[in-house]
């Protein structure tokens, strides 16, 4: 393999999308945050082995980032929700378009999510994983926008609290785009989907 990647120049500099706003959270700010998480993590966790459960897609670099700094025996797992509702408003309506593989009874779990928007989500997913009998259950969320919540979830970790904007990068996307985004920035003009 050669080291010029093939279709790199068709990636969209930042720069040429008049959408793409300010900087919300920068890399560095990302950076610092995520080593105090994980600190905070290995000391709240000390002697346990917890499983990062990672809600696809937005949760994946985050919990990639975040994993690095706790400095336990972490395992990692996946699921994927998809929630009924219009492109931009979550009704609450959730299914699981993949589960678990590994069996939460008696596990220290830990749910990271990208964003904590009006929290319905959330809410559905933590009374599902609940009821698989876990030891301890908790939430690390990237970011919580504020004063959005139509039900309040107990958010043990907390990364940034926002404002009510739209925005992308670090995971977040508009129509799949920007996950790849080092930092995280406003976009201008739509609500995006929900996945
Ligand atoms: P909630 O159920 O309203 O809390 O919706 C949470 C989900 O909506 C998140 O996991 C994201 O996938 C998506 N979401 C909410 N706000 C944004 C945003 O500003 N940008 C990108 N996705 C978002
Ligand atoms: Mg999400």
């Amino acid at each position: 393999m050669s080291e010029t990647l093939a279709g790199a120049s068709s990636f969209p500099h930042p720069d040429d999308d008049p959408k793409l706003g300010d900087i919300v959270v920068s890399q560095e700010a990302l950076e610092r945050r995520l080593a105090e998480l994980g600190a905070q993590i290995t000391t709240d966790y000390a002697g346990r082995a917890p499983l990062l459960v990672c809600v696809l897609k937005g949760a994946v670099l985050f919990m990639a980032d975040l994993s690095r700094h706790i400095q336990l025996p972490v395992e990692l797992d996946f699921m994927a929700v998809s929630s009924y509702g219009t492109a931009t408003k979550t009704s609450g309506v959730v299914r699981i378009v993949k589960d678990l593989d590994i069996d939460l009874g008696g596990r220290d779990v830990i749910v990271v999510e990208d964003i904590v928007d009006s929290g319905l989500t959330l809410n559905y997913l933590l009374k599902n994983l609940a009821a698989r009998h876990p030891a301890s259950l908790a939430v690390c969320a990237l970011l919580l926008k504020e004063g959005q919540q139509k039900v309040e979830p107990d958010l043990a970790y907390v990364g940034f609290r926002i404002a009510n904007t739209f925005i992308v990068g670090y995971g977040l996307d508009v129509a799949e785009r920007y996950r790849n985004l080092r930092d995280i920035r406003t976009y201008i003009g739509s609500g995006g989907d929900d996945s």
